[in-house]
């Protein structure tokens, strides 16, 4: 649960200067003072999204799918839905697909405002589900993460109120990588689950190397009700850009959530999801190359001294000093879109994971315009 104690940010930092155990990680270039020229591109570092995918065989299957394109039914929907529940264990009748998890998200969000009532959720958080639940109706209590920036799950269950529909927790949480400790958050979740929808976003949930992580899938399975975690393709698997993801929960749960979805995804998306989520070798090769990238940038964060979030995701999040308004325009000028301000933190950054080699020359520029 210590995200950011101070003997793990050393491990992590010592691991990936001293060891040389990550191969690939090209820190002598910068080390020994070589200057790493501004890449021809504009390096996206701003929305957490694979700098790796889709893979090869994801393409390959979308190859393979043009010409089905004049088609209603030309991928198989039934398909995905067994292989994703034979992946997660969980019946098929437990799943709905969505145009990203964005859209299972939204929809939970809609599902809460259809009554009066209260949407409680951590602050800062990702603000799919909120903001489509404040814009139809909801009320919504962002409740402060504690002074570790953890979801803060005591002051969560006494915010709650009776006209709560909807608790929505993210985990690990965006902007901030940090993650809530498995045995508190079932019990929290098992607790509150019981009058009210409780919708735990695991968008992350490949790239966390943690004992103390635990997805909450095991409840949807043991049949527990009023409970929703959500998937997407868009990290792990690099397909953003594709529109695919999926929420599980109990069979009337998912029944409320698919009657009332508006999206379909495309053939080439179901296809590609389908190739991709068969396919360990290229979510490897995301996890072992995400780990140099923020070996890298957590290494930057200690010799610079940042107070930062040790990341269970695949991006970063570390505070400047200064208005984020201003960094995001002097990394455009330097060919770098870096992310957005995010209240009531607007003096930390947070910087997803391209690859290392662009991620050395984030921390060249940063250590020139900041260090
Ligand atoms: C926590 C979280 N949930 C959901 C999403 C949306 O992902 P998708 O592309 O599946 O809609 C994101 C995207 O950044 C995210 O950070």
């Amino acid at each position: 649960m210590a995200n950011v104690s101070r003997r793990q940010i050393l491990l992590g930092g010592g691991l990936a200067l001293g060891s040389g155990l990550l191969p690939g990680v090209n820190l002598l270039r910068s080390a020994y003072g070589e200057e790493i020229s501004r890449p021809d591109y504009m390096v996206r570092v701003c929305f957490n999204e694979n700098p790796w995918g889709p893979s090869r065989v994801s393409l390959q299957a979308m190859a393979d799918s043009f010409k089905y394109s004049n088609l209603y039914g030309g991928a198989d929907r039934r398909a995905m839905m067994e292989l994703m529940g034979r992946l997660n264990n969980v019946p098929a009748d437990h799943i709905s697909m969505g145009t990203g998890s964005g859209e299972i998200l939204r929809t939970a969000g809609m599902l809460a405002s259809m009554q009066d009532g209260s949407v409680v959720c951590a602050d800062p958080t990702y603000h799919d589900l909120i903001r489509y639940a404040g814009n139809t109706g909801s009320e919504i209590i962002k409740v402060p993460v504690d002074e570790n920036f953890n979801t803060d799950l005591n002051a969560m269950y006494k915010a709650i109120r009776r006209d709560t529909k909807c608790v929505y927790l993210v985990n690990p949480n965006n902007p901030i990588p940090s993650i809530i400790e498995k045995n508190e958050l079932r019990d929290f979740v098992l607790e509150v689950s019981k009058d009210r929808m409780v919708f735990i976003d695991e968008a992350y949930y490949e790239f966390v190397d943690n004992p103390d992580y635990g997805t909450m899938m095991g409840l949807v399975r043991d049949g527990h009700k009023n409970i929703v975690v959500s998937r997407t393709a868009s990290k792990i698997h690099g397909m953003a850009g594709l529109r695919v993801g999926f929420g599980f929960a109990h069979p009337d749960l998912t029944k409320e959530i698919t009657t009332r979805k508006t999206g379909a995804m495309s053939v080439l998306s179901l296809n590609a999801a389908y190739a991709a989520y068969q396919n360990d070798e290229f979510q490897k090769f995301t996890l072992r190359k995400n780990k140099e990238s923020l070996a890298i940038i957590e290494a930057m964060h200690e010799e610079l001294g940042h107070r930062y979030v040790k990341s269970n995701a695949n991006f970063s999040f570390f505070e400047t000093g200064h208005d984020i308004q201003e960094v995001y325009d002097a990394f455009l000028r330097e060919g770098i879109i870096v992310g957005r301000a995010f209240p009531p933190m607007t003096k930390w950054l947070r910087i997803s994971m391209a690859k290392p080699h662009e991620m050395e020359y984030f921390v060249q520029t940063y250590k020139k315009l900041y260090g």
